[in-house]
């Protein structure tokens, strides 16, 4: 299996360019499930997520071509609207077939995702949307069966705020029967860039952006060319890092104005920011300060983005309160960040961090993607070498991690 060694204690410097979005580009692939013609897409990251959803669509018949960072697919000839739980297990972002798949083809089998290294994350909310649009679901041995001749428009009140839920249900209802209204949607930029392709391919849809969706449906979406949104959690994530550094990085490509909450703390830690019109160049010149923040639902603090937080507070001065409200069970990286000498206590939600002068280099497990995120941050201030094992949650998430930060000056290698 492999690992990363990390010899931290350098600054990061010069420049990176960010990568398509993870999380914009795995709805827009299920997204190609809605029509019969081709779909050509660019600024996809190369992500074994991105491998996973791509290898789910040719499982249903679907056939894709891959370029450097570009995808061209068509849904043609799928046969086979199942999505299996061997899949699923390994990615539950595959849950975003069932909208597109029950509305083009009247039918899905989707498996059910099971428990998560982050939370429960129950799909009721996906599966009540549906149902609301009058597919008859049921749920028979671990696998949700949808089936509709024709989605109908529906009011969909959603009760928590849901990503996936979001676009699941704005797919299902480009191609359904007159006109559904989603209220308490997510406002994600994903969100937002996954309904600006379906508009592309015809769909009607307005308030992408703000709580309240309509979708008017229509009877076919056909091809597009879409540029995927630049990923504001890779570029967060290197800022972060560069912040914990104290070095000067430049991030080119940048999707700006998605990252107001992030860089409103990185400034708030002390980090002098210059922002372009899509570039961002972060500086740290002294020993950040501890910075207390609260996860929420866009335009909030992302929690995607709180492990990489609590990496840059364990060297801060201060004592910072990091609240997670999204996810029950995401502070795995806590424990792991407690062996390079970082001082956390967990209270519920909060995890008290207390800034240490320095931590040291030791041999640490990831246990999902963004924990992994931390500890690579955290080694790159740590004294010595960290070892950091399971890195496969870190290559679902970071394009080739290694050579653009080592691009930066770190001292990193894989070990296989
Ligand atoms: N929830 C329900 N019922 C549902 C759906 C969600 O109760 O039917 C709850 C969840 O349990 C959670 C909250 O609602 O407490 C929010 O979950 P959400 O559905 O928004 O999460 P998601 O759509 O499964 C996406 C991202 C995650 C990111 C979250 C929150 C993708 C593919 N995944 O997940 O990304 O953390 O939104 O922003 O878009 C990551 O990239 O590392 C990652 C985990």
């Amino acid at each position: 299996m492999q690992k990363l060694s990390i010899h931290g204690g350098v600054p990061l410097s010069g420049e990176v360019r960010v990568a398509g979005a993870k999380n914009a580009a795995l709805p827009i692939l299920a997204a190609a499930l809605l029509t019969a013609e081709p779909v050509r897409l660019t600024n996809v990251p190369e992500l074994n997520d991105v491998t996973t959803m791509i290898g789910l669509l040719e499982r249903m018949g679907a056939r894709a071509r891959r370029s450097p960072h570009g995808v061209e697919l068509d849904a043609g000839a799928v046969t086979d609207p199942f999505a299996p739980y061997d899949l699923v297990k390994t990615m539950r972002a595959s849950i975003l077939a069932l909208g597109p798949l029950t509305a083009r083809f009247g039918e899905a089998r989707v498996s059910l995702p099971g428990g998560c290294a982050i939370g429960e994350r129950p799909v009721d909310l996906h599966i009540k949307g549906l149902a609301a649009m009058g597919a008859e679901i049921a749920i028979e041995a671990g696998y949700i069966h949808a089936k509709a001749r024709r989605l109908k428009g529906a009011r969909i009140f959603m009760d928590s705020v849901t990503v996936t839920g979001t676009e699941n249900l704005m797919m299902a209802a480009s191609l359904a029967d007159g006109e559904t209204v989603l209220e308490n949607a997510a406002r994600e930029p994903e969100v937002v860039d996954l309904a600006r392709c379906l508009i592309a391919m015809g769909a009607r849809i307005r308030g992408h952006g703000t709580d309240v969706i309509s979708i008017e449906g229509v009877e076919r979406l056909r091809g597009v060319e879409h540029a995927v949104m630049p990923d504001r959690i890779e570029a967060g994530t290197f800022l972060a890092a560069a912040a914990a550094t104290r070095g000067t990085v430049t991030l080119t490509q940048a999707p700006v104005e998605a990252l107001d909450a992030v860089l409103e703390k990185l400034r708030e830690a002390g980090a002098s920011i210059d922002v372009d019109r899509d570039s961002i160049r972060l500086r740290m010149g002294a020993r950040p300060r501890s910075v207390s923040l609260r996860t929420a639902p866009y335009p909030g603090f992302p929690t995607d983005m709180q492990a990489q937080f609590i990496a840059l507070n364990t060297v801060a001065e201060g004592t910072a309160f990091v609240t997670e409200t999204i996810f029950e069970n995401r502070f795995m990286h806590v424990q792991e960040l407690r062996r390079l000498g970082a001082r956390i206590e967990i209270e519920g939600n909060t995890a008290l961090v207390h800034g240490a002068e320095k931590l040291a280099g030791a041999t640490v497990m990831a246990t999902d993607l963004r924990a992994s995120a931390s500890l690579v941050i955290a080694a790159l201030m740590a004294e010595g070498e960290t070892v950091i094992e399971r890195i496969y949650h870190l290559d679902r998430g970071y394009e080739r991690i290694e050579s653009r930060l080592g691009q930066l000056g770190a001292r990193i290698a894989r070990l296989s």
